[in-house]
């Protein structure tokens, strides 16, 4: 593949997780269960740590703004962005335009370069359960932790769901589940960042579904199905028997805060 074909399959990949959440936007909220409850550990965790430093957020991903709507303090500057624009109009109506200091913008975040705006680098950048999302989600996190004092996100971790893989696995077929960033890996870059340091909790969360079509719509119905690229979709009869009275799946979220020294 020459790099403008990688480029233009990374952007149409972009696109597609535009679109598969924007088309889920109305209905996030009520389905987002785990992602309400990332936000609100995140939330205390920072708080544990110190909290938000004083001066301008970004957030990357709000989606419909559970992690924002605990974190904005009115009168602070906060800028909610989403890649996608319906999910950021749900973020603008569900918590209203009038919260002073609290402004929206459309945007990439693996893309996303504050130090050539003419404002200031912003005092924090948070993020919950979006940076899986990036095409490269290592690289993408050390380019987010290196433009600002502190960095605070939770991100879902390689080794998470094994019960389901474990039934593909035994098809000798890999599902279709977006591969999930390497906890050491992310680490290492992150500790690469000197004069940084890092506080970070991981969260194995075992969650029951009643069957493996009720695991499926926990994706789906919050728009994030996209399958993993390459994915070719093949019969599931198997594994759809296999957990034909219910699935515990356990994932692993990482919490974790990069603070520039002397925060
Ligand atoms: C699982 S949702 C999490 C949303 C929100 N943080 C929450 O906790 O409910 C992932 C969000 O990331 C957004 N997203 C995906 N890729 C992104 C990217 N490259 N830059 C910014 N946002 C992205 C999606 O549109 C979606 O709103």
């Amino acid at each position: 593949m020459t790099s403008a074909d990688d480029l233009s399959s990374r952007m149409s990949q972009t696109q597609a997780v535009a679109q598969s959440f924007g088309r889920r936007a109305r209905d996030y909220t009520r389905h987002a269960q785990l992602q309400q409850h990332s936000a609100r550990t995140l939330a205390a965790f920072l708080h544990e740590h110190g909290g938000l430093p004083a001066g301008p957020v970004v957030e990357i991903g709000c989606g419909t703004g559970l992690l924002t709507e605990l974190l904005h303090e009115p009168g602070r500057p906060y800028l909610a962005t989403d890649l996608s624009p319906e999910m950021l109009e749900q973020c603008r109506s569900r918590l209203g335009d009038q919260r002073q200091g609290l402004s929206f913008a459309v945007l990439d975040g693996q893309t996303a370069a504050f130090a050539a705006q003419p404002a200031a680098p912003p005092s924090a950048i948070v993020s919950n359960l979006t940076c899986q999302w990036f095409a490269d989600p290592v690289a993408g996190l050390a380019r987010l932790a290196r433009q600002t004092p502190l960095l605070a996100f939770s991100v879902p971790l390689a080794g998470s769901f094994p019960e389901w893989e474990a039934a593909f696995a035994d098809l000798g077929r890999s599902s279709g589940l977006l591969p999930l960033p390497d906890e050491r890996s992310v680490l290492a870059a992150l500790e690469d960042l000197a004069p940084r340091r890092l506080v970070q909790r991981v969260e194995e969360r075992p969650q029951h579904f009643p069957s493996a079509k009720a695991f499926a719509d926990s994706f789906r119905l919050i728009g994030a199905d996209q399958p993993r690229q390459g994915y070719t979709p093949a019969p599931i009869r198997p594994v759809l028997r296999r957990f034909a009275s219910g699935l515990d799946a356990t994932v692993r979220i990482l919490y974790c805060l990069v603070m520039r020294d002397g925060l």
